[in-house]
């Protein structure tokens, strides 16, 4: 890997969004009023916002320029015809259909491909998918390989699927009870972490060999292809256009989710080679989305989107891109904050059980680090622990914890320069300081499904 510190942004900044610190006290008080889900935030009381990395990256002025030649025509839009072959050069996949954002394409995607009893296998599926496959009367199951559970061990690809239990579970449910295979390129769901040419190759080749579709969560393929290229023996001369191409290889077709990898604040795709699927992919695109050649957005859109997806290939970009997210994991580790080693794409993850030992999981240590993170430097970030995946057992009434109590530190594309970085790094060592008095949450409100995004906590 090219030494970072030769290097600083490949671009400069032409235009700024004034951000302003509150105090400590206003804080307090906003985070209270809140009922400590920062959720329940205005984003202008926010410094540093790592809620997602979704839709919050800096357009180009390039991208900016492409929104003034929109051509908003409702079929055949010229700008739906550069998007069209600017994902076939890159995937290499002939039909292409835009869609609001990623869960639109997988909405599609799960509405054509699942049957009620059918499973669908992959590394581990994105809450969104999850739900959607849950939606159609199939059963989502997640195979990454162990090391992609746990936070301190490395290993380059922690994405990658278990292929010995891809192959024990076609044998067992046999393949048609089985719609298709998802691999999510970054896995999102444990911190961001690659996979390797060679896992997709050869999950791909068993898939074939028993005719089950393969599809790629492509939300962040471009940061995936980088990986590869810095990881995996045999990539290291080649492009991350090329490694790109070759991972759409071994799919039948992709959903993706715009708002990372796209570079912009709204949009998505489902894209295919196959002639018949897309046709029926287009069919229920025009009922939920709108015409095949708009798919619920604008023509301007679409043409930010085509200019982003050419413009996330840039070598000294990605570099840029995921060395920031390095830097940070770096400094934290340097300053023994326990995180998810190593960092993945696009965040830092907190191992809240190792950074609060003192707080059971009933009573949200994530959540708890969430909290004290905001009122310590205004810096929001998300809970991926008991609040987001803990849920009561239906037959027992006993609450399940889920295994990994994280915060994420999602960082948008092109957005906080590492001085930003420094103020969280300062921060986090001041709660680490301070991390014996501390305090618990109690849940006080819960929605039936999905329930962090709404959820109302008191502290203990
Ligand atoms: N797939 C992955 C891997 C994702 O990370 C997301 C969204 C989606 C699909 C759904 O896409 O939001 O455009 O509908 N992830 C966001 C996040 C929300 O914060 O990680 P969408």
């Amino acid at each position: 890997m090219r030494p970072r510190s030769e290097y600083a942004e490949p671009y400069r900044i032409k235009v700024v969004e004034p951000i302003q610190l509150t105090t400590r006290e206003e804080r307090e008080q906003i985070i209270a009023k809140a009922g400590y889900n920062v959720f329940n935030i205005p984003s202008d009381k926010v410094y540093i916002d790592f809620l997602t990395d979704s839709g919050t990256s800096a357009m180009s002025d390039y991208q900016w320029a492409g929104l003034m030649v929109g051509d908003e025509a409702y079929a055949g839009s010229k700008n739906f015809h550069h998007l069209k072959e600017t994902v076939e050069e890159i995937s290499g996949f002939e039909y292409v259909l835009p869609t609001h954002q990623g869960r639109a394409a997988e909405n599609i995607l799960t509405t054509i491909l699942v049957k009620p009893g059918e499973r669908v296998l992959g590394n581990m599926h994105f809450d969104t998918t999850e739900g959607h496959i849950r939606l159609k009367g199939g059963e989502p199951v997640n195979l990454v390989i162990k090391e992609g559970l746990e936070t301190a061990t490395r290993h380059p690809f922690k994405g990658n699927i278990d292929i010995g239990r891809l192959i024990d579970e076609i044998k067992t449910y046999g393949p048609e009870r089985i719609s298709y295979i998802d691999i999510t390129v970054t896995c999102n769901s444990n911190g961001g972490q690659p996979v390797s040419m060679g896992n997709i190759r050869e999950a791909s080749r068993i898939a074939r060999e028993h005719s089950i579709p393969v599809f790629l969560d492509a939300a962040r393929f471009a940061e995936n292809a980088y990986f590869i290229r810095e990881r995996e023996e045999g990539y290291e001369n080649k492009s991350i256009a090329e490694i790109a191409r070759e991972m759409f290889s071994y799919a039948d077709g992709f959903t993706m989710s715009a708002k990372k990898d796209g570079l912009v604040n709204i949009g998505g795709i489902f894209a295919t080679r196959d002639g018949e699927l897309y046709k029926k992919a287009g069919e229920w695109g025009i009922i939920y989305e709108g015409f095949l050649t708009y798919g619920g957005l604008a023509g301007r859109d679409l043409e930010a989107m085509a200019r982003g997806l050419k413009e996330v290939l840039d070598e000294d970009y990605l570099e840029n891109r995921i060395g920031q997210v390095a830097y940070l994991g770096d400094c934290l580790l340097d300053g023994d904050i326990p995180i998810i080693e190593p960092t993945g794409g696009h965040g830092v993850y907190l191992d809240a059980r190792r950074f609060l030992p003192l707080i059971p999981q009933s009573a949200f240590p994530a959540q708890a680090l969430v909290v004290e993170l905001y009122v310590e430097a205004g810096i929001r970030a998300v809970e991926l622990g008991t609040a987001a995946f803990g849920h009561k057992d239906k037959k027992t009434g006993e609450m399940v914890y889920p295994a990994l109590e994280l915060v994420r530190l999602a960082i948008p594309r092109r957005v906080y320069t590492d001085r930003h970085m420094d103020m969280v790094v300062r921060a986090l060592r001041n709660i680490a300081g301070r991390k014996d008095r501390i305090r618990g949450l109690k849940l006080v409100y819960e929605a039936p499904v999905l329930r962090h995004f709404t959820a109302v906590f008191e502290q203990l």
